[in-house]
């Protein structure tokens, strides 16, 4: 293969019914390399999910990709076939989320969850699926494996359903890891450990992973690049370490001034004045103009033209002649 793993161009996904439809994801771009660690970030509600689900090809009822190419491995997803599309999907490419419950089934014990899985996806016998299952759940760092695996999910705790769901995610041995805040529900000392396993596992078995998070300090500990989107559009990206460092978009550099001190300081944690726009409003220009502290006349009438430098790409006018 040459080129990314996968590649997003363009991609708008819309919601409605018959011929009304409103973009809410409006023309992103992405790319992510074989074994490499993308970031997606932004404020709830900036299309993150919807972008993560439609190259799953499981948007929700009511939602489309309107226009734009997804493409994995070289093939085309966007209007995939069912079949073509769930085969991909349990053997290429692995997803986990938010809410483990909602992806374990609650009346089958978590490690035949992963039996029958490794049987479809990577056409395994029983007893070598089942040999298996203990190695990926003690990779997932679980103790004691091969009782855990007899468990139900409600039975386990929340840390531990997330690595339960890492490994039915990664059983398949897929190339791809989407990870849609997979730590949010967690407490702190849960999530840093969840992290550094999948951080480990992401190297053991050379997986790329595109790991969507509002938390920009986990996205800075993992990820090789990351992109930031607001209001549907990625409006900065590039390798972590300059981005964070040296933030050009004044979104980003507002996000990063709402990060937790982890210096334990006290009062209230602070967040972007005002909110991001209404579902599917038409914005002619950025955005982002109203909350923006250095907005210019032609911020809110013109769409911002796209810089690249190095590798590092912002869509603003600040600085533009
Ligand atoms: N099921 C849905 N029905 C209608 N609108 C939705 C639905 N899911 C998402 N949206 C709209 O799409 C936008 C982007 O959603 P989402 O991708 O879930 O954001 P994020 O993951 O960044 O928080 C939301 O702001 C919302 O307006
Ligand atoms: S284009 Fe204008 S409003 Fe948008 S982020 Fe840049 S300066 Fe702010
Ligand atoms: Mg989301």
């Amino acid at each position: 293969m040459s080129g990314p793993l996968l590649q997003i161009d363009g991609l708008h996904i819309a919601f409605g019914s018959r011929s009304v439809w409103r973009d809410v994801v409006r023309g992103v771009d992405l790319r992510v390399s074989a074994g490499e660690v993308v970031g997606l970030v932004g404020e709830s509600g900036s299309g993150k999910s919807l972008t993560a689900l439609s190259v799953m090809g499981l948007l929700p009822l009511g939602a489309k990709v309107s226009s734009g190419r997804i493409l994995f491995d070289g093939t085309e997803l966007v209007g995939m076939r069912d079949g073509a599309m769930n085969k991909l999907r349990g053997r290429d490419i692995g997803m986990i989320f938010q809410d483990p419950l909602s992806a374990l089934n609650p009346a089958i014990p978590v490690g035949k969850q992963i039996v029958d899985s490794l049987r479809t996806h990577a056409s395994m016998t029983r007893r070598a699926a089942e040999a298996r299952v203990v190695e990926l759940l003690d990779l997932v760092g679980i103790n004691q494996p091969a009782e855990r695996a007899r468990a139900y999910a409600h039975e386990l705790s929340g840390g531990m359903r997330q690595r339960v769901m890492t490994a039915l995610a990664v059983s398949s041995n897929p190339k791809l890891l989407i990870a849609d805040e997979p730590t949010t529900a967690l407490d702190v000392t849960v999530q840093a450990q969840v992290i550094g396993m999948l951080d480990r596992i992401r190297r053991d078995l050379g997986i790329a992973v595109l790991f969507i998070s509002h938390n920009l300090d986990l996205v800075a500990s993992i990820c090789d690049r990351v992109s930031v989107m607001y209001a549907g559009r990625v409006v900065e990206s590039g390798a972590v370490e300059p981005l964070f460092d040296a933030p050009r978009h004044p979104y980003t550099r507002q996000l990063l001034r709402c990060v937790p001190r982890l210096d334990g300081g006290t009062g209230p944690m602070p967040t972007i004045p005002g909110l991001p726009p209404r579902f599917g409003s038409v914005l002619p220009g950025c955005a982002f103009t109203p909350r923006c502290v250095v907005s210019q006349a032609r911020c809110s009438a013109q769409a911002p033209p796209m810089r690249r430098e190095s590798g590092h790409l912002s869509v603003c006018w600040e600085g533009v002649p």
